[in-house]
């Protein structure tokens, strides 16, 4: 099975979930890692915040848009404002490749406000695009140090 896992991650949080979904895919083959880095982001928390919340893109730096020789796609993001950083919203605007494929939308949160609305936002741009099936998977920011806690979650979602 191959698989990729593109995520965001400004502070590390997402980063250390996608790591351990990525020790747990590659148990069932190769496993592309895609780490998405904004090129014009604002550090400041509430420029940030605002920018979400209105659902902007970032200009990111040039990776793989291409995942049509993948079985299995995971995207990964912080929630910003209720919905993904901008980052995630200009990659899965270009994306290709993700018809029929089968599909793990994961998050990590504060408070978890808002969280549902940012993964009900990336699942609507990805079913536009004719994605297949989804699965989804989230993590408050204070437990994504504990592996065996998110490893239980994946269990529940991942092949
Ligand atoms: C700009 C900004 C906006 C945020 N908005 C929310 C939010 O709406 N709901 C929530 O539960 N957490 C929110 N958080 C908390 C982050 O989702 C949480 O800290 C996450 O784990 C950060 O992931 P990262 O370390 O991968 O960047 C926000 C954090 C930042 C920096």
């Amino acid at each position: 099975m191959k698989s990729a896992i593109i995520y965001y991650s400004y502070t590390g949080n997402t980063k250390r979930a996608a790591d351990v979904l990525a020790e747990h895919l590659k148990q069932k083959g190769q496993v592309e890692i895609i780490m998405l880095k904004g090129l014009d982001e604002s550090g400041n928390f509430l420029m940030q915040s605002a920018r979400a919340l209105r659902h902007k893109r970032a200009n990111i730096q040039d990776v793989n848009f291409n995942l049509s020789g993948h079985d299995l796609i995971c995207f990964g993001t912080p929630v910003w404002a209720f919905g993904p950083a901008p980052s995630m919203n200009t990659y899965l605007d270009s994306c290709l490749g993700a018809e029929g494929k089968d599909i793990i939308l994961f998050t990590t949160y504060g408070s978890g406000t808002g969280n549902k609305r940012c993964l009900d936002y990336m699942q609507n741009i990805l079913t536009k695009k004719g994605a297949g099936s989804f699965k989804r998977f989230s993590v408050q920011q204070f437990k994504v140090g504990d592996k065996e806690f998110v490893a239980s979650k994946i269990k529940k979602v991942a092949p």
